[in-house]
């Protein structure tokens, strides 16, 4: 088939990309030239592992273009997929203007019968709104489908290729038959539903997993209290097929450009029809408090922050991403330098992204996870990336000032503190010490 996709962020370019490796012809459109300048060399400008090799491979065998013409894109496609950014406006409302932009732009240029498939996550009855916008600018006939997208940063091909199941919301039965062969290379499990159930299934979807993990962060806050393990409360919970074992793992909150905004606009949509969204608030406000977790257990080991030098491991709102957008680091880094505390930060690819955001004085910028650590008072990690799972114990029990690891996700077992010499603080765990706490050095002439 013949689609054009409109806005090359996350959603919008993994779509057209995948799209083309199932052998559909892609035009992909951009406002930004330079960013299409950049896709044309097979360059992405976003993060996530295989999508160059991916593009430049759709690019030679002339499956996938590049454009920032929109007209000449959706007059050569039959299917326009919107796919264009809803960011939270300060209320949490989503903001709209984009995609209605995209839509009137889509109807202005329309040369026949299109399928206008919204992929942006929308309020519901957006796109009762997008279907207005494009017949105030056609004459032609249109038929709207939403079609939200569950992918993750990090391994948004895979979840794209492989999804657990595809949602396509319509108003047109006859629509049925071409979403569905459209769809089908990807998974056999395709709900088919009305427009507005499948706008809300998106929201739903993202509230829920959001919930499950405040949840069980506050679970976690209570084993602290109780003496019980958050890591064994989670496994045991993720053992009943009701539950399932996903998104229970406890840290210092979720982050990034989806959870914190969606559950926001959900709360503003129910708002809207005077519905008071009384679990998803919580949901919300747990997963803030959640942040300065990290700071009061700094302040329980080392007393005041001010003048205290702290290493930061991880930035990014999750590993295998340069992601930071409503990442827990930026608050925490923040309230840290406010507090006169000196913060020396390491993250394998974020720290551009951080620094464009967030600069100080008092920040240090580390090439290596040890640097960060070197001749401080505590090293908090923030981000579960695998290299820091890799940093010898050790070895940073002896580079730091005061042996204290504050483990906001907890990556560590029981077993490499006992060997440590740290004094390890995590999230929901009883509270460790290694080598009876005493220094490596003393601990290994016992
Ligand atoms: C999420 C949804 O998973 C995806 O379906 C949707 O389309 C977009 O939003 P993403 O934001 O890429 O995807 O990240 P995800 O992997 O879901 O993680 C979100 C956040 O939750 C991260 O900050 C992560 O650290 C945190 N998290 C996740 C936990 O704290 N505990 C968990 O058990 C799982």
């Amino acid at each position: 088939m013949k689609l054009a996709v409109i806005g090359t962020g996350y959603v919008g370019l993994v779509s057209g990309v995948c799209f083309a490796l199932k052998d559909n012809k892609v035009i992909c459109v951009d406002m930004a030239e330079e960013k299409i300048e950049k896709l044309k060399r097979a360059e992405s400008p976003i993060y996530e592992p295989g999508i160059e090799e991916l593009i430049e491979q759709n690019l030679r065998e002339e499956r996938l273009e590049f454009t920032s013409d929109l007209g000449e894109a959706v007059r050569r496609s039959d299917i326009i997929i919107l796919a264009v950014g809803t960011p939270s406006l300060p209320n949490g409302e989503a903001n709209l203007q984009y995609i209605e932009q995209a839509a009137a732009d889509v109807g202005a240029a329309m040369n026949g019968y299109k399928i206008i498939m919204t992929k942006s996550t929308v309020p519901v009855g957006t796109n009762e709104k997008i279907r207005e916008v494009v017949a105030r600018h056609t004459r032609h006939a249109f038929d709207i489908v939403s079609a939200p997208e569950f992918l993750r940063e990090g391994s948004a091909i895979s979840d794209t290729l492989h999804p657990d199941r595809i949602i396509i919301g319509i108003d047109n039965p006859e629509l049925r038959e071409t979403m569905v062969e459209l769809h089908q290379d990807f998974t056999d499990n395709i709900y088919v539903t009305d427009i507005r159930s499948a706008e809300m299934i998106k929201y739903a979807s993202n509230a829920f997993l959001a919930t499950k993990i405040s949840f069980i962060n506050e679970i976690a806050n209570i084993c602290e209290k109780v003496g019980a393990d958050v890591t064994n409360v989670a496994v045991g919970m993720g053992m009943d097929k009701r539950i399932g074992s996903s998104f229970l793992q406890a840290g210092i909150g979720y982050g990034g450009s989806c959870f914190p905004k969606d559950t926001n606009a959900l709360i503003q949509i129910a708002g809207n029809v005077d519905y008071e969204f009384k679990l998803l608030k919580s949901v919300v406000e747990v997963n803030t408090d959640q942040r300065y977790m990290i700071i009061s257990k700094l302040r329980e080991s080392l007393g005041q922050l001010n003048g205290i030098h702290v290493g930061i491991w991880g930035l990014s709102f999750k590993p295998n991403t340069d992601d930071i957008r409503e990442a827990p680091s930026l608050e925490i880094v923040e309230t840290l330098v406010k507090e006169g505390a000196f913060v020396k930060v390491h993250d394998p690819i974020a720290m551009d992204k951080f620094r464009e955001q967030f600069d100080h004085e008092h920040i240090q910028w580390c090439s290596t996870a040890e640097e960060a650590a070197l001749g401080c008072d505590a090293v908090c990690l923030l981000t579960d990336w695998d290299h820091y799972r890799q940093v010898d114990l050790r070895m940073l029990g002896s580079v730091l000032r005061k042996p204290v690891l504050i483990d906001g996700r907890n990556v560590f077992s029981e077993q490499q503190i006992a060997e440590s010499g740290l004094e390890y603080y995590s999230v929901g765990r009883p509270r460790m010490s290694g080598l009876n706490g005493l220094s490596p050095s003393v601990a290994g002439a016992v």
